[in-house]
């Protein structure tokens, strides 16, 4: 995927309006009715439930969103497909026949989806891909920067090997789905900073980014390198970063490698608070989710400075070119900065990480 411009967390319309009209729009962007007032319908596809986010943060900021942007007359058609590709063929389906106004699609299987994407655009409905790069006749795109999440995934397990990083040091890799455009660019972005520094001993594709099939293969990777020579572990989420921990576990390794993760998920920052996962990505989501939802309304309502300045960088997927696009800002998650990030954000108050069980990890870092 190429990327012209690299972004900022624009979230606000603070752009100068003089410089918008030499932006332009993509050549593919459908026309949405410049007429239509509050009462639109936002489609929203989401792809799984076993993340966390996606019901809990994604759905209700964007659902929030789209009430304040319309004066509580918008209303948003919510479905996750529960990690079933062919699942969220037909939920799209639906929403076509439906005849939402837009589409935010999440895709299971970004490739796979092509087909309904063009099905939308023949029947004049807008597709925004959200998070994941969807293939087919998109309009527009937003996500976080997702070779940004890889690379800082590749550093921070080195930082955390520290000494023990070397050419003979076994590094095993836990990537996401093949089927996740993103899982791509996390993997190519770590393996970029790993090279050279570590051997890459394992590495593996997990269909569905499941974690019970990554703790699976950790346990093959284990008895494949030895236990006592894993030197860290490249998880791509917290999820499956929970599967390997739970797998080096049962092998009865008790001093456990430096293992990353993503998703900042509360099981997560909780095993990083206890010292078990090294580190997290968090990817604000509500900046994304809201953010979308301004882009889907300002699509339906015509309004194409608004939607412009929200998507000012341009990306390339498989089928389609200089998709209009906004890529939303990471930061690496440790032990140092949990105040700082999710609990200033309002994701998790410190009493829901700092459970009876982690109280003294707690009190360490000065959380309560
Ligand atoms: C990715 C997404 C991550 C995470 C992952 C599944 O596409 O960017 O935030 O949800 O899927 O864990």
């Amino acid at each position: 995927m190429r990327r012209i411009a690299m972004a900022v967390a624009a979230s606000t319309l603070t752009f100068p309006l003089a410089a918008c009209g030499a932006l332009g729009g993509s050549g593919s962007s459908s026309k949405a009715s410049p007429t239509k007032g509050n009462d639109l319908t936002v489609g929203l596809l989401l792809p799984e439930t076993a993340n966390t986010r996606y019901d809990r943060f994604d759905a209700p900021a964007l659902k929030n969103k789209v009430a304040e942007l319309t004066r509580k007359q918008g209303k948003v058609e919510y479905a996750n497909a529960g990690a079933s590709a062919s699942r969220q063929m037909s939920q799209m389906q639906k929403m076509i026949d439906d005849k939402v106004d837009v589409i935010v699609l999440d895709a299971v299987d970004a490739h796979g989806i092509a087909g309904q994407v063009k099905k939308a655009k023949g029947a004049g409905i807008p597709v925004i891909a959200y998070d994941r790069l969807a293939e087919g006749p998109i309009d527009a795109y937003i996500s976080f920067d997702n070779d940004l999440v890889g690379e800082v995934q590749g550093r921070s397990l080195l930082e955390a090997m520290g000494s023990q990083a070397s050419s003979s040091a076994k590094v095993v890799m836990m990537n996401g789905s093949p089927t996740d455009p993103n899982a791509k660019q996390f993997k190519a972005g770590a393996v970029a900073q790993l090279n050279g520094k570590v051997t890459i001993a394992k590495s593996y594709d997990v269909k569905d980014w499941k974690a019970e099939i990554a703790q699976a293969d950790m346990a093959k990777a284990i008895e494949s390198i030895g236990k006592s020579d894993v030197a860290g572990v490249y998880a791509a989420n917290d999820g499956m970063a929970g599967g390997v921990i739970a797998a080096l576990k049962d092998a009865g390794v008790t001093k456990l490698p430096p293992v990353t993760g993503q998703d900042a998920e509360l099981a997560g920052v909780q095993r990083i608070v206890s010292g078990e996962q090294y580190m997290s990505v968090y990817k604000s989501y509500p900046t994304e989710a809201e953010n979308a939802a301004e882009m889907a309304v300002a699509k339906v309502q015509g309004k194409d400075i608004q939607f412009d300045s929200l998507t000012r960088d341009r990306v390339d997927s498989p089928t389609t070119r200089n998709i209009p696009s906004q890529m939303v800002s990471v930061v690496a998650l440790t032990r140092s900065n949990i105040k700082e990030t999710v609990i200033a954000d309002g994701i998790y108050k410190a009493s829901d990480i700092c459970t009876a069980k982690y109280s003294a990890d707690c009190a360490a870092i000065g959380l309560k």
